[in-house]
Formats: structure tokens, C-alpha cells, sequence
């Protein structure tokens, strides 16, 4: 028997856990996505299903592999430490790649791989429904703006239509991008500095706004 004051919202946490773990399961039987050869195990994604935040990286690296949870490694370290600085706990938010198999040697994701795991990747982010969505590098970017440069529009937020609703598209440079160099560590932390102020702009829009996909759910995370 549940207690009486089992959380009201209990049911629809428990129905997006139940629709995550039907589609992992639907993407780990599914004979036809390519890289599952060479990986240890799926890497589907990590964080709070509840999340309005949905950070989309590239792929599994080695210790993801390893775990089956995306961005364990250096720049999984480095992406925890700069949510950190600017009043986000990991935990908080939903992350995953856009493909979800350690394609080898760590090389990047082919066009027709990354197609592959589409239907996957927009269900995630149907189920996740969230206001905001932070590419991480240029793979994920791509998904969104196709053919933009991540060097011109790299922590600019856009509006998008995507899964059926308005959402806020924040492009971001990959950590692992941040690592390999100073000038894109200063330019990657900066722009995560930026996100409290951006978002606060975009609900100060979206209350302004007498459109109907109007973001009307409060952004909470600081
Ligand atoms: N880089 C990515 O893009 N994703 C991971 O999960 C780890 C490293």
C-alpha cells in the first residue's frame, strides 16, 4: 500500500521512467543500429527524466562504454564542474548523444549512424518534453541548426520547433573541444556563464508573449 502522502506527480514520473525504459530496452534489441559491434553496452542516458533541461552530447567515449552512463570521463568532468559554477547539480539534468554505441577508436559518428539512432534520439526528447536543449559540439548541433558553424553560433540560444513544440536551443562547444584548447575553454565557460541571464530573458519573453507555445512552465533550476 503507498503512503497517503506518496507525491502526487508520482504517476507521471514513474509513466516518462516506464517510457525510458521501454525504449533503452527497444534500442538494445534493435538489430539494425549500427556500432553495437565494437561497444561494451548501450549508453542511453543519464540524469532527471523531470528535467527541463535535455544536454545532447556525440557519442560514448571509453568509460562511458565502460559504465553504460554518458559523460563519465574528462569531459564529462569538466561538463559537471561548469554546471557547478553556475548552480547546476548534474543530477538535475537529462543527458545523452546522439548515438548511443562507443563507435571505435573514439572516432567521430558517421552521417548514416547518427541517422540511424534518429527515431531514438526525437523520442527521447519527446518523452524528456523538455523547455531547453543544450547541444554539446557540433554533431548534436547539427540535428537542429544544419549547416551552421559552432564557431558563430556557439552559446546564442534560438527558438526551435522540435518534437512537436517551441523549445529553446542552446549550442554549446563539446568539453572535450575545451580541453583540447585555452581559447575554447574561455569561450565554453563563458557561455555557461551566460545561461542563467539568457534564461531569465527567455521567461521574461515568454510571459511578455501572447503566443500560444508560449514557454508557460516555470525554468527551475537555480
Ligand atoms: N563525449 C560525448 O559526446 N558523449 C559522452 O557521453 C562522452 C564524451
Amino acid at each position: 500500500m503507498w503512503p497517503k502522502y506518496w507525491p502526487e506527480c508520482y504517476n507521471i514520473i514513474m509513466a516518462k521512467q516506464d517510457e525510458l525504459i521501454q525504449l533503452k530496452s527497444e534500442a538494445e534489441e534493435d538489430k539494425n543500429l549500427p556500432l553495437r559491434q565494437g561497444a561494451t553496452q548501450i549508453v542511453f542516458g543519464d540524469g532527471n527524466p523531470e528535467s527541463e533541461f535535455f544536454f545532447l552530447g556525440e557519442a560514448p567515449g571509453f568509460f562511458e562504454d565502460q559504465k553504460g552512463v554518458p559523460f563519465v570521463g574528462k569531459a564529462g568532468q569538466l561538463l559537471n564542474e561548469t554546471l557547478k559554477e553556475i548552480g547546476i547539480e548534474r543530477g538535475k539534468i537529462w543527458i545523452s548523444n546522439v548515438v548511443y554505441f562507443r563507435p571505435s577508436e573514439n572516432r567521430d559518428p558517421t552521417p548514416e549512424e547518427i541517422a540511424a539512432f534518429r527515431p531514438y534520439v526525437d523520442r527521447q526528447i519527446e518523452i524528456i518534453d523538455p523547455q531547453v536543449i543544450v547541444t554539446l559540439g557540433r554533431f548534436s548541433m547539427a540535428k537542429f541548426l544544419p549547416g551552421a558553424k559552432i564557431s558563430q553560433v556557439h552559446g546564442k540560444p534560438k527558438w526551435i520547433m522540435t518534437a512537436g513544440q517551441r523549445r529553446v536551443l542552446v549550442p554549446m562547444y563539446h568539453p572535450a573541444a575545451a580541453l583540447r584548447g585555452t581559447g575554447i575553454m574561455n569561450e565554453f565557460k563563458n557561455d555557461f556563464q551566460n545561461i542563467p541571464r539568457v534564461l531569465r530573458k527567455i521567461e521574461r519573453e515568454a510571459e511578455e508573449s501572447e503566443q500560444p507555445n508560449q514557454i508557460n512552465r516555470q525554468i527551475s533550476l537555480f
